[in-house]
């Protein structure tokens, strides 16, 4: 629980907090509303946009099926990228590689999918919508206290996530 739940979500809130700083005019969209529907559409953006969970979801195959295509056979292995399908045309066709608060992301796979799926994604879901919003409010001058290259990305652990987010205010 604590990998699951802290890791993921502290590097949801950096990572979100980076990627709006890199995106000033939907940052100052989201700073100054109290809709929250926009705030719910601007956190499921960002956890689309972001698909912290990049390691790989690995399952076994029941029965002898189709996918994509590619015939599969019982008992073989498939490991399946999240942030791939997330970026997927056939599931956003208006340029998947674009942040954008406004869009229709619902439906998204960053909390994985079937049985499995993430037991704390409504916790997530509610940690996100309150921790942004409000860091936005409370620090209004809050800004990358390095160049964006120097910033150190974390990509071989368990969730993508950021080594640390040097900003000021
Ligand atoms: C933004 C934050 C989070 C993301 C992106 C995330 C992502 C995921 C993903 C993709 C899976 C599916 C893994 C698989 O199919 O093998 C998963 C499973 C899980 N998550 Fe999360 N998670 C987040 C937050 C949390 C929180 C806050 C908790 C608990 C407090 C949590 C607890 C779990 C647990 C227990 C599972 C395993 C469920 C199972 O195997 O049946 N997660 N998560």
């Amino acid at each position: 629980m604590l990998l699951a739940g802290h890791e993921t979500t502290a590097n949801m809130i950096a990572l979100g907090t980076l990627t709006l700083l890199r995106h000033p005019d939907q940052l100052a969209r989201l700073r100054e509303t109290d809709d929250p529907r926009l705030i719910a559409d601007a956190v499921e953006g960002l956890l689309r946009y972001l698909t912290i969970a990049d390691s790989g979801i690995v399952r076994f195959v029941q029965e002898d099926t189709t996918i994509g295509g590619q015939p599969v056979r019982a008992g073989e292995g498939l490991i399946f990228s999240l942030p791939a399908a997330n970026r997927d045309s056939a599931f956003l066709q208006d340029d998947p590689d674009r942040f954008d608060i406004h869009r229709q992301a619902r439906g998204h796979l960053a909390f994985g999918y079937g049985t499995h799926q993430c037991l704390g994604q409504n916790l997530a879901r509610t940690e996100l919508q309150i921790a942004l919003p409000t860091l936005l409010r409370r620090l209004p001058e809050l800004r990358l206290a390095v160049p964006f290259e120097d910033v150190r990305f974390r990509s071989h652990t368990l969730a993508y996530g950021i080594a640390e987010l040097p900003v000021a205010w």
